[in-house]
């Protein structure tokens, strides 16, 4: 078997061991398999479909924060947190702080491509405009210098995409966009302190940007997911990434 093979079939064991069956959305195994062939049926041998909690993951609180996902679904957030900080260090103001805190969020615990474009619709109807707004941009900001301010083309795409990468058209038009916007400086800002955080000797600790976070997340009472906002599905198919339906 190969490691991959070995890899699958220790999944399919702990799969055979829920008491429900788990079905995966098209999207998280689209380009290994080929989406439009028919998903493979489990066995029919009596148990239910997933409807709610995977037990396979930590169980969130009823009424869950910010500060829940980044600690029970989200991957390593070390690098926004660093670079949080680092705008802090550089007398940015709260807005940009926040920006910088959740710009990479879809990447730690959603859908990686097209990330700024889905970390901002996440957050979007809790923070004030501008932070979207900027979170959103730096997405296609991130691969066009502004030497006014010392941004270069990032060495590392250099490495992750080879010299001859070049952005699509629609990152072109988005980055020309905004960059006559009037929030430009905002987004470029995250693009600024994004650079040099990732510093694998540097700890942050979420709990530095309570107060932050406090006062410029608008955190639903009835808890992230379960309020009536645009995107608090997708913040329930974070919680809940297996449910079949
Ligand atoms: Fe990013
Ligand atoms: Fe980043």
């Amino acid at each position: 078997m190969t490691t991959l093979e070995r890899a699958e079939a220790a999944e399919r064991a702990m799969i055979e061991e829920l008491d429900r069956h788990v079905m995966k959305s098209v999207i998280y195994t689209s380009g290994e398999r080929d989406p439009r062939l028919p998903i493979p049926r489990p066995p029919g041998n009596g148990k239910y479909y997933m409807m709610g909690h995977d037990p396979r993951l930590p169980r969130m609180p009823d009424r869950p924060t910010l500060f829940d996902f980044f600690k029970l679904r989200f991957g390593p957030t070390q690098h926004v947190m660093q670079s949080a900080r680092l705008a802090q260090k550089n007398g940015a103001g709260e807005k940009i702080v926040l920006a910088c805190l959740l710009h990479d969020i879809a990447v730690a615990g959603f859908i990686r491509g097209d990330h700024g474009y889905w970390s901002a619709q996440l957050v979007e109807p809790y923070v004030d405009p501008e932070v979207a707004w900027a979170i959103r941009y730096h997405q296609a900001l991130r691969f066009f210098p502004d030497e006014s301010v010392g941004y270069k083309y990032p060495e590392s795409y250099l490495k992750l995409f080879g010299p001859d990468y070049k952005p699509d058209p629609y990152i072109e038009r988005d980055y020309r966009y905004a960059r006559a916007h009037k929030w430009y400086m905002s987004s470029r800002l995250i693009c600024v302190n994004d650079l040099y955080s990732f510093d694998p000797n540097v700890q942050v600790r979420l709990e530095e940007f309570t107060d932050i976070v406090g006062r410029n997340f608008k955190q639903p009472e009835e808890g992230l997911g379960f309020d009536a906002s645009p995107s608090a599905h997708m913040w329930r198919t974070i919680m809940w990434p297996t449910k079949y339906l």
